[in-house]
């Protein structure tokens, strides 16, 4: 099956749709689902075949390790190690937009290209329907980073994973647009709580229960392997906190007073943050190749932190 392009299936999100993805990972091959933050593009977790796959079809080197779905907090235990602190967080905000970092429990049975063999795994209980129908219909951990060609725009429709990465999966199952829009907050509990992506819940809320966050890492030694400077690239370039439009841009505006393409008419990051991904794909479209696209300054704040993350990472120089 790797390498070889197959034509991929697009799967309603019904019971017979979820039961052919739960069959098509059980033989080991991948199937892009709907999450709450992006679409993911899954692969049996305990199965080294298939989450090679995960890694060729994406393009993504194999040092950046994958985030372990699983429905709940007991299947969690299972593969990691929890303390008090974990299990307190997870009370708090699983199933929802939060990964943790935590030891990796012996004998849990993951793949170890999951964990680019760290002594740490990265585990996410993700709230959307779908994904937790398709976990449960599965019956194991899905190895699921998000659906895109690694360095891209990550995908918040069925059609941006199609096309990013038709004819490189099985399928993928249409859950319709994603309604965070921005991939999970990353919060490291190996040792003092760290994060390590700003994301989906907000620094501020993890921060009112575990109180100040440790940040660091810079680009040439990320704390995430995967929080490479360059990333979610469009085909344009991408000029930041842009108080004017120059000739041949593009605008991606935000708050009153914008017209054409805009993040939030009302100001509003959670709306934002929803829209990110396809507008920026929309603005490229229309920038086309050579073209520029200049983005609004966005507050830093909530969900204002993972937008603007993930727009410097858009405009960084492309490596
Ligand atoms: O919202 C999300 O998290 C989406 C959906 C599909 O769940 N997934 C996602 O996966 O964003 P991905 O592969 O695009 O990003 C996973 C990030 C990478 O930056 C990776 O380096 C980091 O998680 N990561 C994974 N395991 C880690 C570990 N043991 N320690 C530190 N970072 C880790
Ligand atoms: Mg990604």
């Amino acid at each position: 099956m790797a390498g070889i392009e197959t034509a991929t299936e697009r799967l309603s999100a019904d019971p017979a749709g979820i039961a052919r993805a739960a069959a098509l990972l059980r033989s080991g091959g991948l199937v892009a689902f709907p999450t709450e933050t992006v679409y993911g593009l899954g692969g049996d977790a305990t199965d080294d075949l298939a989450v090679a796959r995960i890694f060729d079809a994406k393009g993504r080197p194999r040092f950046n390790p994958l985030i372990a779905h699983v429905p709940d907090l007991a299947a969690a235990e299972r593969l990691a190690v929890f303390d008090d602190r974990a299990r307190r967080v997870a009370a708090a905000f699983w199933p929802g937009p939060l990964t943790l970092v935590l030891p990796l429990r012996a004998g849990g049975g993951l793949s170890d290209l999951v964990t680019a063999d760290l002594p740490t795994v990265a585990i996410r209980v993700p709230a959307h329907p779908v994904a937790q129908a398709l976990l449960r219909a599965f019956g194991g951990p899905l190895a699921a980073p998000s659906a895109n060609p690694s360095g891209k725009v990550s995908p918040t429709r069925a059609d941006h994973v199609l096309e990013g990465l038709s004819g490189r999966i099985a399928a993928v199952v249409d859950g319709g647009a994603c309604a965070v829009g921005v991939e999970s907050t990353i919060l490291g509990l190996e040792g003092a709580p760290a994060l390590l992506r700003p994301g989906g819940v907000p620094a501020e809320a993890l921060e009112a229960l575990l109180g100040p966050l440790a940040t660091g890492g810079d680009g040439a030694k990320p704390n995430a392997p995967g929080q490479l400077a360059s990333h979610y690239a469009p085909g344009a370039a991408v000029r930041l906190n842009a108080a004017d439009l120059r000739p041949g841009e593009v605008r991606l505006g935000f708050g009153p007073g914008e017209g054409g393409l805009t993040l939030s008419a009302s100001g509003d990051l959670v709306e934002a943050a929803a829209n990110l991904f396809h507008l920026l794909r929309q603005a490229d479209a229309l920038a086309g190749p050579g073209g520029t696209i200049a983005v609004a300054p966005i507050p830093e704040a909530g969900l204002g932190r993972a937008i603007n993350d993930r727009l410097r990472r858009a405009a960084a120089p492309r490596g």
